[in-house]
């Protein structure tokens, strides 16, 4: 089922989100329908604060940047109840967009290598080191469990320069092509 899409502004976007539960009911359906909402948005990752749920779950599908960045080549991973243990001193630069923010795109810095423990769509635990834009991508969606936005991450002064944008955007006007939900 394709959901709305939680806009900027939205408080269930800076809420605090809590874990998935061993005996939480319809996993598998809201995993599939957050893949399918992001794709029918054209995303390459959505966190269930964007589709109204203080959950600690995320999925990204970063393939499609492989074309330029070929270590997303088959990147697509669900992660539940992740946590991010151990992050590179080292940054990189990123050009970043949100389904949450539709029409916005800056660079934001990012570690360039996290460690992190997740557990798959199955269940599965893992402690995978991942690394450049795909690391980029899954500390993207991490934000947004941790109630965050890229946009936190930008300088107060091109802040301001966006403030009519965001502004838009929590009003619905900001021309998403896929079916919002405005604060
Ligand atoms: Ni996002």
């Amino acid at each position: 089922m394709i959901l709305p899409i939680v806009q900027y502004g939205h408080k269930v976007l800076r809420q605090e989100t809590s874990e998935v539960g061993a005996d939480y009911q319809d996993l598998k359906q809201l995993i599939t329908n957050m893949w399918e909402t992001m794709y029918k948005a054209e995303g390459c990752g959505l966190a269930a604060p964007q589709i109204g749920l203080s959950l600690r779950i995320f999925v990204v599908d970063a393939n499609e940047l492989s074309e330029s960045y070929p270590e997303t080549a088959g990147f697509t991973k669900t992660f539940i109840n992740p946590e991010i243990i151990e992050r590179s001193e080292e940054m990189i630069p990123f050009k970043e967009g949100c389904l949450s923010l539709p029409g916005i795109s800056e660079q934001v810095m990012r570690h360039k290598r996290i460690r992190i423990k997740y557990l798959d769509e199955n269940l599965q635990p893992h402690d995978d080191i991942i690394e450049g834009v795909c690391a980029v991508c899954v500390q993207h969606e991490y934000d947004h469990i941790e109630g965050k936005l890229f946009v936190d991450h930008i300088g107060p002064l091109k802040r301001r320069i966006l403030k009519n944008k965001l502004t838009n955007i929590s009003k619905g006007k900001a021309g998403a092509h896929y079916r919002i939900t405005i604060p």
